[in-house]
């Protein structure tokens, strides 16, 4: 049934050849929530294979059992949404009318403060949205303090050519304990860029508030992973998350580079259809992105240091630690995983009382095959996190500009936690 309503259905959202932005016009976006076990399944089904050419719909959250999902429906398929859903049962209401105005009052704050900044000797803000040629003015531009040594690193280049910084921060070269963050590997996130520039340069301004977090630790930060995706998202469709690369037979790009990882590659949350949005590509690390973060995962680990690994993600408040790839699973180490998520929970609410739900991926959120946290814990990191940034759903992916630096500080908050315990592991 599913199968065949879903061929009768034009779609809007093929690859648009037409020139600037894909607009999104009466896209709405709709809340369901799956109330039984089949009501679930048939949205992973969904999910996982959105439509033929990858577009019915675009789950801009993870579906869960008695849990709000967002899901993306372009107007002309919203009549067949509905049915869809009706005819299974699932209630949904319309959480936002219009995204294309969500779009553009998004990015009204973005516009206005970078133009305050003027064409010339601009610095790097983060009132605002930075392109990747600023990001990378910003990282090639870092200094050493007197406490803070600044080494940038190229672990990768993208697909399209982009450079892939890895910029590492250290107070001691007797250091031998680090911590590996990756931001921006999914596009859309623009949130989690502007969080790890923030951070980079918080550490380096105001170092004496940081002295205990920066004690023992060296720091590795990926500002951003997939810079041909996030250029993309800012040039032709806010709202791409995967990668840029060609698919050999098919007209669609991109693979969504946290579902390329060897660990349960392909098993949840993954298509094989290369429009897919969750497409997890022709094989294990076929993307350079998510080859250069592997690469530098196993070098810290061979150094014996690594003994933390965050992948930045937006949207939905979560700290999030393994497994991820199945649900009812506990690591050896499960305690200790959900005592730190419970005291990440808390000191990020301390900050500006942002709640923060915890636990595995797999029951927090949705079990999902080939992502980066899994691999690196299956390779001997001990902890691993995936951290769902701010909001809940109400700007989503388009989170104002004005909320840099506070979800920044909450999540500096979350890494000083993170310290203190790496800190303490023999
Ligand atoms: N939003 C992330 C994604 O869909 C969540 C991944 C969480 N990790 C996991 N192994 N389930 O890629
Ligand atoms: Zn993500």
């Amino acid at each position: 049934v599913v199968t065949l309503l879903l061929i009768s259905i034009t779609s809007t959202w093929s690859e648009d050849d037409s020139v600037g932005m894909r607009r999104y016009e009466r896209h709405k976006i709709f809340s369901v929530t799956a109330d039984t076990s089949e009501k679930l399944k048939f949205l992973e089904q969904l999910q996982a294979h959105p439509f033929p050419d990858g577009s019915l719909v675009d789950f801009w959250s993870l579906p869960g059992l008695d849990k709000e999902t967002d899901i993306m429906v372009a107007p002309t398929n919203e009549q067949a949404f509905k049915e869809l859903m009706d005819e299974n049962g699932i209630s949904f209401e319309v959480k936002v009318d219009d995204v294309q105005t969500l779009i553009e009052d998004g990015s009204k704050g973005n516009i206005r403060a970078r133009s305050r900044q003027g064409t010339e000797a601009r610095r790097m803000g983060w009132g605002y949205y930075a392109r990747y040629s600023e990001i990378e003015h910003f990282l090639t531009g870092l200094v050493s303090t007197d406490e803070i040594t600044v080494s940038v690193e190229t672990i990768g280049t993208s697909y399209e050519g982009r450079n892939i910084r890895a910029v590492k921060l250290s107070t001691s070269p007797k250091n031998t304990k680090s911590v590996l963050i990756d931001a921006n590997i999914h596009a859309r996130e623009w949130i989690t860029s502007a969080t790890a520039t923030w951070i980079i340069n918080e550490l380096l301004t105001e170092t004496p508030y940081y002295n205990e977090m920066l004690k023992g630790i060296d720091w590795y930060i990926v500002p951003l992973l997939n810079p041909d995706g996030y250029e993309y998202s800012h040039t032709d469709d806010r709202l791409w998350r995967k990668t840029r690369s060609d698919n050999p037979g098919s007209k669609c790009k991109g693979t969504d580079p946290n579902r390329n990882f060897p660990f349960h590659f392909g098993s949840r949350s993954s298509d094989k259809n290369p429009c897919s949005p969750v497409y997890q590509g022709s094989a294990a690390l076929s993307q350079n992105e998510a080859q250069a973060i592997s690469n530098l995962m196993k070098r810290l680990l061979s150094e014996g240091s690594l003994l933390c690994y965050i992948s930045f993600h937006a949207y939905g408040q979560y700290w999030l630690y393994p497994w991820g790839y199945q649900t009812g699973l506990r690591t050896d180490d499960y305690e200790e995983q959900a005592s730190l998520g419970k005291k990440v929970v808390a000191a990020i609410k301390d900050v500006h009382g942002t709640v923060y739900t915890t636990g595995t991926a797999a029951d927090a959120l949705y079990p999902v095959g080939g992502c980066s946290d899994d691999y690196a814990k299956s390779i001997g990191v001990k902890y691993t996190v995936t951290i769902e940034m701010r909001d809940r759903g109400t700007s989503a992916f388009i989170l104002p500009p004005s909320e840099i630096v506070p979800n920044a500080e909450e999540v500096l908050a979350a890494l000083k936690v993170v310290a203190a315990r790496v800190r303490n592991d023999p």
